[in-house]
């Protein structure tokens, strides 16, 4: 008898997403129904505005949970480094001689001063100060002049670490030093998530083009812009509200995160076809509590890509969004870097032009709405309602 055979990332992922397909052109048959929660959320505008919410934001969330810092292959060898500075702290990531992922402080333990400003290949880290010198693991391996630090062990003056894992071909840290076991915790913190992240194979793709996108809106703001298609038609009207219907959304919540996917126009004509003769799906979001948004889509046949969205807050009104665009090797080799980095500068003209530049409005006018407004979200926008939800949670405050 013939072992079950195991399907490959590729087939699974096909299978994930073709169910969202499914879903996608039920919904298209049925005269353009989407995913909807049970009813409406209101929700006080304080929460975009209120400075303690923020506050309590950043101490729960932001210096608290597993963040995504970047993908493995950011800094794919020996002494590639990069710097995550987006939560607070300024953190360097460099990979070792054994091939792990470090992450400290970018802190000289002399004096304090910054270590490094850009990510590069760093053999060693030199303090630009007095010229102290780090190996990838943290140790300190040169100081000039070392006489006059007779009494201190120099075991002790390394850099200091963050808690750092890759999981999935991801880099999380946590931005407060400490001891945690962030492998366990990064992996609990997933849950079934961590599956559907397993799918994407992000080994298979190569940073093309990265930036940093700038809002006046709140951080929280921003990253609904990522949750729901029901802004596609009057929003984006010469780009999204072109290629996908408007409002009709396929959703799931895995724990305190989602995906989610936007009906392309092109579903219209698949209700009549046979499922083998089904193109892929256009591209689905894939949502990590709190902060990151990672689209996955192939905008044309075979071309994918991986954009990841790390969104910062930088007050109650201003906001950055680290965006990195990342292609296949395939896509590198046939279509070229120029192709990529034009990809790059569609998606971000197209979120900071519209979203973010919506999102800024916004807070121009919440930040004097009366003290009783409230938002409202609708039952299709069922992942906001989710992110408020667990975002009340984990920061212990009323919704
Ligand atoms: S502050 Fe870094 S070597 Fe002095
Ligand atoms: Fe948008």
């Amino acid at each position: 008898m013939n072992a079950p055979q195991t399907l490959s990332k590729a087939d699974q992922l096909t299978e994930v997403h073709r169910a969202l397909q499914r879903r996608l052109v039920e919904h298209i048959s049925n005269g353009r129904t989407t995913d909807m929660a049970d009813a409406p959320l209101r929700v006080s505008s304080q929460i975009y505005t209120d400075p303690a919410r923020l506050d309590a934001e950043r101490k729960e969330l932001f210096l608290k949970l597993p963040l995504v810092a970047g993908l493995s292959n950011d800094i794919p060898h020996v002494g590639d480094t990069m710097l995550f500075d987006g939560a607070g702290p300024s953190i360097i990531i460099i990979r070792d001689q054994h091939g792990k992922a470090n992450a400290f402080l970018n802190l000289c333990t002399h004096r304090g001063t910054q270590l490094i400003k850009e990510c590069g290949k760093h053999e060693t880290i030199s303090c630009p100060f007095h010229g102290w010198t780090f190996d990838p693991q943290g140790q300190l391996i040169g100081q000039p002049g070392s006489e006059a630090f007779s009494g201190i062990e120099r075991d002790t003056l390394g850099l200091i670490h963050i808690p750092c894992t890759e999981l999935h071909g991801i880099i999380f840290v946590k931005v407060q030093p400490g001891e945690q076991n962030i492998d366990v915790e990064v992996k609990e913190f997933l849950g079934d998530f961590g599956h559907q992240l397993s799918l994407l194979d992000f080994a298979r793709y190569l940073p093309g083009k990265s930036g940093m996108l700038q809002s006046n809106g709140n951080w929280k703001y921003v990253a609904e812009t990522f949750g729901e298609g029901y802004h596609f038609a009057a929003l984006h009207p010469t780009s999204l509200g072109q290629t996908h219907y408007n409002n009709v959304a396929a959703y799931q919540s895995f724990g305190r995160h989602h995906q989610i996917s936007f009906a392309p126009k092109t579903c219209k004509e698949l209700a009549n076809k046979p499922e083998s003769e089904w193109f892929p799906l256009d591209s689905v979001m894939y949502s990590i509590f709190p902060n990151t948004q990672i689209l996955f889509g192939c905008p044309r046949p075979g071309a994918l890509f991986i954009q990841l969205f790390r969104i910062y807050p930088l007050g109650v009104s201003g906001t950055e969004v680290h965006l990195t665009l990342y292609a296949s090797e395939e896509i590198f080799a046939s279509a070229g870097r120029e192709f990529v980095e034009g990809a790059y500068d569609l998606a971000a003209g197209i979120v900071e032009g519209d979203d973010l530049a919506a999102a800024g409005t916004a807070q121009r006018v919440l930040k004097y709405a009366p003290a009783n407004y409230q938002v409202t979200y609708g039952r299709n926008e069922i992942a906001l309602q989710h992110f408020h939800r667990n975002l009340a949670n984990a920061i212990r405050m009323p919704i």
